[in-house]
Parts: C-alpha cells; structure tokens; sequence
C-alpha cells in the first residue's frame, strides 16, 4: 500500500543494513575505551537508534531529544526549537549524536554547540545519511556518515513527509505528485 506513492527506492533494506554493520564497527573502536552517551534525534533518528546502538560492542547509555527545525512542509524553516530535551547529564561525557539526515546542517550545527556548552568531554556526529549539496553550515562536518544521497526529498526509515512514511523498511523518493 505505501509503496504506491513511492516513485524509486534509492537505499534498500540490505544496503542500509550494510550501512550500520560498517558505521557499527568504526563507533566501536572510537568508543572502545570510553563510555557513551548515544543521543538520538526524534522522531527521524527513532529506527536507526535502535539498528545503531544494536551494531556498537562498547558501554553505551542511550537517550532521546526532540527538536524541529521543519514543522510540516519540505523545505527547513532554519528555526531549531527544543521540544523535549534530555533526561541525562551532559557535562563531562562523551555525547554522539545519532541523525536520520544532514540537509543544511542547522539542527546538528545547534546541537553540537549546545551539548559544547553544556560541558562535555567529546561530542561527534553518526548520520545514516547526508545530503552534502544542500549545507548551509559547510563547517558542520559529521564524524560518522553511513551513505551520502542527492538532493531529493526522501522517505521511509525513520523518514516522514506529514509524519508518514516512517515505517518503510527501505529509503525511497515520494512521487512528486503527492507532494507538490
Ligand atoms: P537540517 O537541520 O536542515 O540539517 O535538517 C535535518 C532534519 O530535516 C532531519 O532531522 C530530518 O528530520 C529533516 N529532513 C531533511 N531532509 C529530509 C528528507 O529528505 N526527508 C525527510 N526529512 C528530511
Ligand atoms: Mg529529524
């Protein structure tokens, strides 16, 4: 039913499946020494959070936040508004910032700086995807990238358009159409 609406499949199950094992290993040997707080970025990051973390053999503690930097349309506002922050201390640890997308780069450039602020040890940056054409913020550069996409508007896997389409097991392209 879904993928009626869904004009071409650009990353499927398997690919991104290959994404995590490879992203998974390198998390691993950066955190292998040192504990983690994994901070991931709702509701787009929810799905690869919880392949992400499943892929990284090292102590890690898991916590969520919630920012919006798009409200509903398809285009970035550059407002980023904190709707629920974090439950965890930040000073003095280890913070890696799991994103579903980097597009222009304004979410993660104010995360970043914020969690700078806040004291901690390290802060460093695992994307499953980045759409690098589109940054407005070119010093914003992610430690951790699984695939690099062109600039379309893309779906599924933690993905939405309105909300929907999160739960598509594959990253696709929405008809046009439905957007337009
Ligand atoms: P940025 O602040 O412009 O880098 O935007 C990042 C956020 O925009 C991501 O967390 C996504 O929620 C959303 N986003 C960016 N590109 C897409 C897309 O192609 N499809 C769905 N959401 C997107
Ligand atoms: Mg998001």
């Amino acid at each position: 039913m879904l993928e009626q609406d869904i004009e071409k499949i650009l990353v499927t199950p398997e690919q991104i499946n290959e994404a995590i094992q490879c992203l998974g290993k390198k998390l691993t040997d950066t955190y292998q020494d040192e504990e983690v707080l994994v901070v991931g970025i709702l509701r787009g990051a929810s799905i690869f959070m919880s392949d992400i973390v499943r892929a990284m053999d090292v102590y890690a503690d898991l916590d969520f936040m919630a920012v919006s930097s798009y409200g509903d349309a398809t285009v970035s506002s550059g407002e980023v508004k904190i709707i629920k922050d974090l439950d965890s201390q930040v000073s003095g640890r280890n913070i890696l910032v799991v994103e579903d997308i980097i597009d222009t780069g304004r979410t993660l450039k104010y995360l970043v700086e914020l969690f700078e602020h806040r004291g901690a040890k390290s802060v460093k940056v695992c994307t499953l995807l980045d759409k690098p054409e589109r940054r407005v913020h070119k010093d914003l550069i992610p430690d951790f990238v699984g695939l690099e996409v062109p600039d379309e508007f893309l779906v599924g896997y933690g993905l939405d358009f309105k909300q929907k389409y999160r739960n598509l097991p594959f990253i696709g392209v929405l008809k046009p159409e439905l957007y337009r």
